[in-house]
């Protein structure tokens, strides 16, 4: 069993405590289940770039592949201090952040505040007014004048699938990451957030509307001019990259076709046909439970929202089957997202004592060490199956754009916190695209783009001024 796993990524731990011969059964399936060797994963990441080009060709496909307005890289010389909003799944937050052209590190003035569950499922009203306070509270604090004649340009990183004609408009398709605000679907989320602001009197314009991708990708070229792609993987699941007018048969534009334009994939939506993911049982009841079933197939699979919530279902499964903690209540454990990423990447970092009290404050279990010791070899699964999917949709676009050599730019909570994410994403990408991976020197490879949306967002805002 352990042969069979290690060459796709998952550890082989000593198992110190006997697990039951019906709880190595159960475990054995689930390994089976979750298990994508590489021949798999080349086939997925076939159809994924067949989907980038069917998503590029025509409307209504699964990956809408999203024209950003974006007409190139920086150039590494933009500066000027801007305001930037970044409106993500957990967190909004304000910057101001000052640039001073590459070489440089940008200078970031943040406030970062969680969003609160009521905005999540609440109405458009509180979402922005939540959005405008913010905004009023750092430029208050931070002593910004705007006035009628003078006012502050805003670049707005709002991370959800948006269609946009123009840098500074955008009208949203579905939420994602298991928001639920009444009255945007559909909505110029720009026009919405203006009329918050004016309501508040605050002279702020939204010069740039990005989604986070199209500001990892910026922010790192900028810096860095290996940059191929920006790619998030966080709360959600996604890539941007350049393409040219003229490779975007569905984009009408009088633009030459040699223009560039930054592509958000969206591609968290991949195979929302069901044809290639091989989907187990959780998967289904996650996306069954989920706001906007149907929808992000490929996100709900791989992305930090829904990992943690995979391995609360899979253990809710085995104590159903009366193979953890036997004699305990789990009522706490029964409520849905209760487990969050952060605990699978104490499970694969931290020591096995430590582990039963952080289950125990969360969960209110007391597990023992043997069954911790298993909640860790499920953790692995779980998340070794995200890490290698994660690799797919890099490596598709690699191959559409002959890209052979570069930096992928990531940024988010699983890319950055999760203990073996990053070693087990550059061995699938490596296997995919028939390298021997070693990560230091792998042709591709990903570097951080930490800060990617705020900067992302200024520097966009200054390239597009500068025009
Ligand atoms: C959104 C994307 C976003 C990604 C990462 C997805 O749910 O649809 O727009 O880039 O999450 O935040």
């Amino acid at each position: 069993m352990d042969a069979m796993f290690s060459s796709c990524g998952l550890q082989t731990l000593p198992t110190e405590f006997a697990w039951s011969p019906p709880c190595l059964r159960a475990l054995t399936a689930i390994q089976r289940d979750f298990e994508i060797d590489d021949e798999k994963l080349k086939r997925i990441a076939a159809r994924f770039e067949e989907e980038l080009y069917e998503g590029l060709s025509k409307h209504g496909e699964n990956l809408t592949m999203e024209a950003t307005w974006v007409h190139g890289l920086p150039k590494g010389t933009e500066t000027g201090s801007f305001l930037t909003v970044d409106l993500g799944g957990t967190n909004i937050r304000v910057c101001w952040i000052t640039l001073r052209g590459r070489g440089c590190q940008p200078e970031i003035v943040q406030k970062l505040s969680h969003i609160p569950e009521v905005v999540k499922t609440g109405e458009a009203h509180q979402l922005w007014g939540f959005v405008a306070d913010s905004i009023d509270h750092f430029v208050r604090e931070r002593g910004l004048h705007c006035t009628a004649s003078s006012p502050l340009a805003l670049g707005f990183t709002f991370s959800y699938p948006v269609r946009q004609d123009s840098l500074t408009n955008g009208r949203l398709k579905t939420w994602t990451k298991g928001f639920d605000i009444k009255g945007v679907e559909g909505e110029d989320v720009v026009s919405q957030l203006d009329k918050a602001l004016r309501a508040k009197d605050l002279h702020i314009d939204v010069v740039a509307l990005i989604n986070d991708t199209t500001g990892a990708l910026i922010a790192s070229s900028y810096m860095d001019a290996e940059t191929v792609i920006g790619a998030i993987f966080g709360t959600g699941s996604n890539a941007a990259y350049m393409e040219n007018v003229g490779s975007i048969p569905k984009l009408k534009t009088p633009l030459p076709p040699d223009t560039p334009m930054a592509i958000n994939c969206e591609y968290g939506a991949f195979d929302n046909s069901h044809r290639v993911l091989p989907r187990t049982k959780f998967d289904q009841m996650i996306d069954r439970d989920s706001p906007r079933p149907g929808e992000q197939t490929f996100e709900k699979m791989s992305a930090g929202l829904y990992l943690g919530e995979i391995f609360r279902l899979i253990i809710c499964d085995f104590h159903d089957h009366g193979l953890l903690f036997k004699t305990q209540n789990v009522s706490r454990l029964a409520r849905p997202y209760t487990i969050d990423t952060a605990f699978l990447s104490a499970l694969e970092s931290d020591t096995l004592p430590n582990l039963v009290g952080k289950f125990e404050s969360i969960s209110g279990v007391e597990a023992t060490l043997g069954e911790v010791q298993l909640l860790r070899r499920l953790a692995e699964v779980v998340t070794t199956r995200g890490a290698r999917l994660s690799a797919c949709g890099i490596a598709a676009i690699c191959k559409k754009k002959g890209i052979r050599e570069g930096h992928v730019a990531v940024d988010g909570s699983v890319a950055n916190k999760h203990p073996t994410f990053k070693s087990r994403w550059a061995k699938a990408l490596a296997a995919i695209l028939d390298w021997q991976s070693d990560r230091e020197r792998d042709p591709i490879r990903m570097v951080g783009a930490k800060d990617g949306s705020g900067i992302g967002a200024a520097v966009i805002a200054a390239m597009h001024l500068r025009y």
